[in-house]
């Protein structure tokens, strides 16, 4: 299929009902199978991955990200857009914000962070200098629907997972800089660029990280908030999809060159 454009749903978006032509199709990658659906929108050929599998099966720090990146790419899809619950640094960023991240701080611990690597392999450095794709940033911050509360930028600091944070880790994540918390961002933004794709990500508050509200933070809580947010959501891709079409992928997140 002739997928341009790909939605990596993170917590709480497990299926695309708007859709049209909907399959599920499985793809071969060096790393191993994925399996995703295809379909179209409004004419836009749109792929559809559900990063934690269709019932939340796999943690964060076990998600397939090379394998994901690999497959979209095989697909033809040039742009990413990706969702992610995140909790927040900051007090004057409360649940229900979307946060257009334009920056990360790494601070995972085990996860295959390359392709780059292996006996046939060249060493990349991959530039990061602007690791969300400026353009589709733009697109995203033009199709949130009214009322909706969008934050263009902010720094996703990415952890391990998959427990959540301590009080003192967030206080630690605010002063450096940080403004939401979430496990999933990295290595995923990182690959997508080794691949030469675009990639967005669109952050959804669903907590205060932990100690900056009186109540222990549950995945419950973040279930609940994105569900009560998941209309926004929709309404954001469904406005954003149709400015993509006719769109190829920038000149920027196409450097370096891609699948060698
Ligand atoms: N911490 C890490 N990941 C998250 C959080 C959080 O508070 N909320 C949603 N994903």
């Amino acid at each position: 299929m002739e997928s341009k454009v790909a939605i990596i749903g993170g917590t709480g978006v497990y299926d695309l009902d708007f859709l049209a032509e909907k399959k599920t199709i499985t793809v071969s990658t060096p790393y191993g199978a994925v399996s995703l659906q295809t379909g179209f929108y409004q004419g836009i050929g749109t792929a559809f991955l559900a990063r934690h599998g269709q019932n939340h099966s796999v943690p964060p720090h076990q998600i397939n990200y090379r394998a994901n990146i690999w497959a979209l790419k095989e697909l033809g899809v040039q742009q990413i857009l990706a969702t992610a619950a995140v909790g927040s640094l900051r007090r004057d960023l409360p649940p229900g914000h979307l946060v257009l991240v334009d920056q990360f701080i790494d601070f995972t611990k085990q996860r295959p962070l390359t392709f780059f690597e292996g006996k046939n392999s060249p060493v990349v450095h991959t530039d990061l200098t602007e690791p969300y794709c400026p353009q589709l940033r733009r697109i995203l911050l033009e199709a949130a629907p009214a009322g909706c509360q969008v934050q263009d930028g902010g720094v996703y600091v990415c952890t391990e997972g998959p427990r959540f944070e301590t009080p003192a880790e967030i206080s630690f994540y605010a002063q450096v800089g940080g403004d939401v918390v979430g496990m999933t961002g990295v290595p995923e933004v990182v690959l997508a660029r080794e691949m030469g794709l675009c990639y967005a990500a669109i952050a959804l508050v669903t907590n205060y990280g932990a100690g900056l509200s009186s109540q222990p933070l549950t995945h419950e809580e973040v279930v609940e908030c994105q569900r009560a947010n998941a209309e926004n959501l929709r309404a954001l891709l469904e406005n954003a999809l149709p400015r993509l079409k006719g769109k190829a992928g920038c000149q920027q997140c196409r450097k370096p060159d891609p699948m060698l």
